[in-house]
């Protein structure tokens, strides 16, 4: 199995899964986009014709809604009003936030995946009949390429602080990849101040604990490594230990906060009849975001 191959368009088609999971959220936009791009197909697809049960489909839209809401969440404690998303895949988090002109959001991906975001967007634009945001952008961008990335802060505003956030993306990035990525972020941190907020940083005993809750997720799980030729357990790191170390070397300091701190709501829970217990359940799984900044 391939683990550095070059070609991270074979990730893409990963959007389009967590893209079904959130629509059972009141996620801005998520309903929308399930819809357009058929999803129910995608997952069919991803999940080699298993069946896939309602406990599975609950705990799945669980982890969308809460990791896209403890992004958000995150960006406004740390009072940053710029953000560089990067492989934002088919999530609208720029087109719901600037809704708040306070805000300045680049949201940037790979460009095949944009290409196609694009056309998605003036579907939504003209369902929802939104107006032109001039602080809102749409960039073509690879975490490898610091050229790409520095093409993309050309819409911030320089001395006030950026978050660069991602979700989804990292496990997937070899280690040298990954290191690679720390740097270009480093390097924009430097620049503007600000934070790295993500819940990317998985050790292998989480992925592992994670991937153990549903058999349909192994399932599911196979059919992405499959399709991305990517194999996440060659990747990952060790313990968390190691995730602190790795980027302490980088020259950025680590802060952990938990995915669930009561600072939104959970509208999948009503949605799709999730008892008290199913949550519980999920919340011992103990899912964090990681906030970094670049050490003095
Ligand atoms: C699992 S999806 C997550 C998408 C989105 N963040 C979400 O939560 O719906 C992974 C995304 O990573 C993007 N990606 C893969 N390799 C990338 C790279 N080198 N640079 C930027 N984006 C990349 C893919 O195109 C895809 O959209």
């Amino acid at each position: 199995m391939k683990t550095t191959s070059p070609d991270h368009s074979k990730i893409s088609p990963t959007a389009k899964l967590v893209a079904y999971f959130r629509q059972f959220s009141d996620i801005p936009f998520s309903r929308d986009v399930a819809t357009l791009i058929h999803a129910e197909d995608v997952l069919k697809n991803f999940s080699q014709g298993t069946n896939l049960t309602p406990e599975f489909l609950k705990w799945a839209a669980l982890a969308a809604e809460i990791r896209y809401k403890s992004i958000v969440s995150a960006i406004k404690k740390e009072g940053i009003t710029q953000v560089l998303e990067l492989a934002s895949g088919l999530s609208f988090r720029g087109l719901a936030m600037t809704e708040d002109p306070e805000y300045i959001y680049v949201e940037t991906d790979l460009p095949e995946l944009m290409q196609e975001k694009q056309q998605i967007l003036s579907r939504i634009i003209s369902n929802h009949g939104l107006k032109e945001r001039k602080n809102l952008f749409f960039d073509a961008v690879n975490i490898l390429s610091f050229p790409e990335i520095e093409s993309a802060i050309r819409h911030f505003k320089p001395n006030h602080p950026v978050a660069v956030i991602h979700e989804g993306l990292y496990h997937y990035l070899s280690m040298e990849e990954k290191e690679r990525a720390a740097r270009n972020i480093h390097s924009v941190l430097s620049r503007f101040g600000g934070a790295w907020i993500t819940p990317d940083f998985l050790t292998n005993a989480e992925h592992e604990g994670r991937l153990q809750t549903h058999s349909e997720l192994q399932n599911i799980a196979q059919g992405v490594q499959g399709t991305t030729q990517r194999d996440v357990h060659k990747t990952g790191f060790d313990n968390q230990q190691q995730i602190v170390d790795f980027f302490s070397h980088l020259g950025f300091r680590s802060r952990i906060s938990p995915q669930i701190d009561g600072s939104y709501q959970l509208t999948a829970m009503q949605n799709l009849d999730i008892s008290e217990d199913e949550f519980k359940n999920y919340k011992s799984l103990n899912f964090k975001i990681w906030i970094l900044t670049v050490e003095e």
